[in-house]
């Protein structure tokens, strides 16, 4: 197998499809081009752990710089594609230069979206974050006894109140929507997760707008809240979702709607163009969805190198994710989309289980300090199997007697 891959954006999907396509024998020249400097680095330690830690930086690396050139992976980083010229098959970049390729994959990720300028999104003290440099530049303003704003309740908001509070930090978090998680999880985890943090001493306003900045000094340091609270901030943090990167794809006139289009092979609708990870909507269940996780980009730029060494991929994941807060850990396996109802697993004094279901059919846990209600789910999304929602119910019947059904 020999040709050329040029892989677009050095994130988690890039790097695994790079040496995914080795680790199936592929033989021809691999190019990762990424715009950010230095190695590749894993993101979800950003807004946890590494956020107070001056925990070293090549802990991060997802490969060693020795494995490039062990694998062979031209690694071209601090390096801006300007454009995708796809009659020529090869990519231009900011700096003049082309590269061919027999086979292009797209792995530009996401974007954090900001704060609009008129609510004061561009003052020097708001930070959204997404990369090393932005979490760098974030950590300087983490200090004990400062005040944190975070704007909006999703797992960016809550992991990055968390860090503070432990940090000693005054935290007070925004939520436009009338509660957090709104987008990703239940009521019942929702409630979960704010009984945390408010015993953890975060102050928590839901259903309340951030209306404007008011820039007291040169760092802008108040925020009102539409509803006239004004809250004292020193820094501010804003975690209200991402947006997928499809410019140059979209520029290069493929198939976009919410993310880059691939079947469940990867392929966009140019059959030499793939894409994978944050920045790419894929056939699950009957839908298109896009995923912003770290299973999703590795599995499917897996896929992606299956099918470019000429493989019949189809990607058909058991999506899975995590969120680490103070002490707790929250592991969820499958996903709730059209979810009619949820049954709570109440564990121990510490853990438990909110299980979502469409109708009899199981498809996604929240498992709170419960390792074992994850595994047991994973398995049976898995294998297609669905728990008896009474037995789920009662802590008294275990895992692994809980009657089971195949319902698809
Ligand atoms: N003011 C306050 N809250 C807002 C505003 C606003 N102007 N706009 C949006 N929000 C709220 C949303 O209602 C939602 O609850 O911000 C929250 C954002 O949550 P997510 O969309 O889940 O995004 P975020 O937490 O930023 O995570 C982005 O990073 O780690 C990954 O898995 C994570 O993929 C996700 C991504």
């Amino acid at each position: 197998m020999s040709g050329r891959v040029v892989i677009v954006g050095s994130g988690q999907a890039g790097v695994s499809a790079a040496f995914k396509l080795r680790a199936l024998g592929y033989q021809g020249h691999i190019a990762l081009v990424g715009e950010e400097p230095g190695l590749p680095y894993q993101r979800p330690p950003l807004s946890k752990k590494y956020l107070t830690d001056e925990a070293d930086v090549e802990r991060l690396h997802i490969k060693a710089r020795a494995l490039y050139e062990s694998e062979r992976i031209e690694l071209r980083a601090d390096s801006h594609v300007r454009s995708i010229d796809r009659d020529g098959k090869q990519i231009l970049l900011a700096d003049g230069q082309s590269l061919r390729y027999d086979h292009l994959v797209l792995a530009t990720g996401a974007t954090p979206r900001c704060l609009p300028f008129e609510q004061g999104g561009n003052a020097p003290n708001v930070h959204t974050f997404r990369t090393l440099a932005d979490a760098e530049r974030l950590r300087t303003g983490m200090k004990p006894g400062a005040s944190l704003l975070v704007v909006g309740g999703g797992y960016i908001g809550l992991e990055t109140a968390a860090v503070a509070r432990r940090l000693g930090m005054e935290v007070t978090l925004v939520e436009r929507d009338t509660r957090i998680l709104g987008r990703v999880a239940s009521a019942e985890t929702a409630a979960r997760f704010r009984a945390l943090h408010l015993a953890n001493g975060v102050r928590i306003c839901e259903g309340v707008e951030l209306k404007r900045l008011a820039h007291a000094d040169r760092n802008g340091k108040t925020a009102w809240l539409a509803n006239g609270i004004a809250i004292d901030a020193d820094v501010v943090v804003v975690g209200i979702g991402v947006i997928a990167q499809t410019g140059l794809a979209e520029q290069a006139g493929l198939h976009i709607d919410n993310g880059i289009v691939v079947d469940c092979g990867g392929r966009t609708s140019d059959p030499f163009i793939y894409a994978a990870g944050d920045c790419a909507r894929f056939p699950y269940r009957g839908q298109q969805i896009r995923l912003e996780s770290i299973q999703n980009a590795v599995d499917m730029a897996e896929t992606v190198a299956r099918s470019i060494v000429g493989g019949s991929a189809e990607y058909r994941p058991v999506p899975w994710f995590w969120s680490d807060q103070y002490s707790t850990r929250l592991q969820i396996a499958g996903l709730n989309l059209g979810y009619t109802h949820v049954v709570v697993r109440n564990t121990s004094e510490t853990a438990c289980s909110i299980w979502y279901y469409d109708g009899p059919r199981f498809i996604a846990v929240d498992a709170i300090n419960d390792a074992k209600a994850f595994m047991s789910a994973r398995q049976w999304l898995s294998a297609g199997r669905s728990p008896a929602a009474d037995a789920i119910a009662d802590p008294g019947v275990a895992l692994n007697a809980v009657p089971l059904s195949n319902i698809h």
